[in-house]
């Protein structure tokens, strides 16, 4: 008897990319969402505090309490673990069909980015895990108050933890070089394959990660320098 394996169709390579794609979408539609919500950190306690406490009442009264706030949260979680997934089966795929593997790995492949995107990636999960424990539950924050984000936020990036500040840059940079990668990754294969599409698609790519960079990095600066106090 022969016995044939079919494959799901999302397990080809190209069905992994899209995989790649669309949690890419999904995530970087939260990253976008979420900065303009912190820049509102400019318009004092009160709009800050009460826009993060509306951010729980979305939905309702036709979803009750925190619904919608938790679909937001199991579906940005179902999107990072299918983009990890994806991203680790395409690596294992590619180092597989190298029939014989590099005797030393030729120091350069591709740019910077496209090098450090595995460990980028990494430092982005530790980051997220911190940051949740940081500014969402309290945990490690001197306010700790999930009811304040306001303090909360003043009192994390205050002068003398300058150190949470500096972290919070490294993740935020880290976080510009792979959607930096990512996105041009992403123009390249649905644009021109021209040089000069190539060329445009690295100039769309650099300017989004520069922009969420600098609007990411605009509130623990603005407190560590007392424009937001
Ligand atoms: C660097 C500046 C940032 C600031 C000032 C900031 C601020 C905040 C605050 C105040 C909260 C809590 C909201 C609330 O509970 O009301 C929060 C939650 C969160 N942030 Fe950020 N954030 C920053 C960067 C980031 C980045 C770069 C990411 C992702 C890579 C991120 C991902 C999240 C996530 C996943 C939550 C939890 C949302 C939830 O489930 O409630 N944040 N952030």
């Amino acid at each position: 008897m022969v016995v044939t394996r079919t494959r799901s169709p999302i397990r080809s390579s190209v069905g992994l990319k899209a995989v790649m794609a669309v949690t890419g979408i999904i995530l970087v539609s939260f990253l976008i969402a979420h900065m303009l919500g912190n820049l509102k950190i400019f318009t004092g306690a009160t709009s800050f505090d009460h826009y993060a406490h509306w951010l729980r009442e979305i939905g309702t009264p036709l979803l009750p309490g925190v619904w919608f706030l938790w679909i937001m949260r199991i579906g940005l979680v179902v999107a990072a673990v299918g983009h990890i997934w994806a991203a680790t089966a395409l690596a294992v795929r590619a180092r597989a069909a190298r029939p014989v593997q590099y005797a030393h790995r030729k120091k350069v492949q591709g740019s910077y980015a496209a090098r450090t995107m595995r460990w980028g990636g990494v430092i982005i999960l530790l980051f997220v895990i911190y940051h949740i424990l940081d500014l969402t539950t309290g945990t490690l924050n001197p306010v700790g108050d999930p009811s304040r984000p306001y303090a909360n936020v003043v009192a994390d990036f205050a002068p003398e933890r300058w150190y949470v500040t500096l972290f919070y840059t490294l993740a935020v940079v880290t976080l510009g070089f792979h959607l930096r990668h990512g996105l041009f990754s992403a123009l390249r294969s649905l644009g021109q394959q021209s040089p000069r599409g190539e060329r445009r698609a690295r100039a769309v790519a650099l300017g989004f990660a520069v922009v969420l960079c600098a609007g990411y990095l605009a509130v623990p600066f603005a407190v560590l320098t007392g424009l937001v106090s």
